[in-house]
């Protein structure tokens, strides 16, 4: 068996990319596709429910997967300069990349609701931090405005088609692993780059004959900041998963049409039910996830309880990022409290039995 070597090595031949586009490659993709036990046992209808775990990418979350051939194009065309809108993850992944490429990266982010996590990997790899004021929408017309302005600077957004080519990819992995397509696919939305991306890939494997059947693709986005769901911009969204917290999805289009095109649908959760499946994740099927990445779950809970799932359906959920990406979040909702004591048997024997 050849070792994992990276999205473009293992697919290059299914990417748009020109002969001769450098491979910048971190080793990211072939995140594991875990199978759930605690949340198949807790629903009806005898589901096979699968987690693709991509918060095992090297910076923590799926962006890797796009910002690879997005970091590949740049060379090619020998950028010397990134920039990308974020709500931390796309600035974690591009900022790696940037390290690796040798590029600068600028990151806009929206102030005070980045993870901690996430800054600290964004300042760790070098990148120049700038933080804009309201939410992350107006972070990403900025930096629409700054590359039309200044088009020498390579954005790394998911408006960026190679973007979606790379993140495609994990639609790619799912089917290789279970053979086909699932009938459903879950998973929380943002942006709007990543469900796009899923479909787009799913679509490019059944006409190559790859996969038999097609996904119908459910997204989920947060109730107080839900545009899609509402059909409408929300200026000033609302939620405790920072990562989802967008109310003018750059890629709202791709992602109706994912939806319609799928026999999907969108649908919203709220904040309760998110720490919910963030904490269910957690405790009952041992995958620490950031908030955001628990909102497919929520949704996944949510129809199966209004019975909308048919029995027998197998079902993969994307777990976007990791946990350890909001560690703030998780001693919120955990609060941990270590017993101390001295270092003496009789004291731990208390401790735990006390
Ligand atoms: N989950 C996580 C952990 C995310 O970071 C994001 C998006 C999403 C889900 C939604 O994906 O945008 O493709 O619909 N994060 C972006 C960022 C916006 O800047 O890191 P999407």
């Amino acid at each position: 068996m050849r070792p994992w070597a990276g999205v473009i090595a293992a697919y290059r031949d299914r990417l748009a990319l020109p002969e001769g586009t450098p491979d910048c490659t971190l080793l990211e993709g072939n995140t594991p596709l875990v199978p759930s036990v605690a949340l198949q046992r807790s629903l009806p209808g005898n589901l096979a429910i699968f987690f693709k775990y991509e918060g095992l990418n090297p910076t923590g979350s799926f962006k890797d997967r796009g910002m690879v051939v997005a970091f590949a194009r740049a060379l090619a065309r020998k950028a010397r300069v990134c920039l990308c809108a974020s709500t931390g993850n796309t600035a974690a992944s591009a900022a790696a990349y940037a390290a690796r490429s040798g590029l600068r990266c600028i990151v806009l982010l929206p102030e005070g609701s980045i993870a901690r996590g996430k800054l600290a990997q964004a300042a760790m790899h070098g990148a120049t931090i700038v933080s804009i004021s309201g939410p992350f929408d107006n972070a990403m017309r900025m930096a629409q405005e700054l590359v039309r302005q200044r088009p020498e600077i390579e954005l790394v957004n998911s408006v960026n088609p190679f973007r979606i080519e790379g993140q495609k990819t994990a639609a790619f992995e799912i089917s290789d692993t279970l053979g086909d397509a699932p009938d459903f696919h879950f998973l929380p939305v943002g942006n709007a780059g990543n469900i796009t991306a899923y479909w787009k890939g799913y679509r490019e494997y059944a006409d190559a004959g790859r996969i038999a059947r097609l996904p119908r693709m459910v997204g989920f986005q947060a109730a107080g900041a839900a545009p899609i769901v509402e059909g409408r911009v929300i200026p000033d969204p609302q939620t405790v998963a920072s990562a989802i917290r967008i109310g003018n999805p750059a890629s709202w289009k791709g992602a109706l049409a994912a939806a319609s095109d799928s026999g999907g649908w969108f649908g919203s959760v709220t904040d309760d039910e998110i720490l919910d499946a963030y904490q269910f994740l957690a405790r009952e099927e041992g995958l620490f996830v950031e908030p955001a990445s628990a909102a497919g779950v929520a949704g996944l809970r949510k129809v199966a309880a209004q019975g909308r799932i048919p029995p027998g359906s197998h079902i993969v959920i994307t777990l976007t990022g990791h946990g350890l990406k909001d560690p703030d979040m998780a001693a919120r909702v955990a609060a941990p409290k270590p017993i101390s004591i001295g270092p003496t048997l009789a004291e731990l024997v208390h401790a735990i039995e006390g």
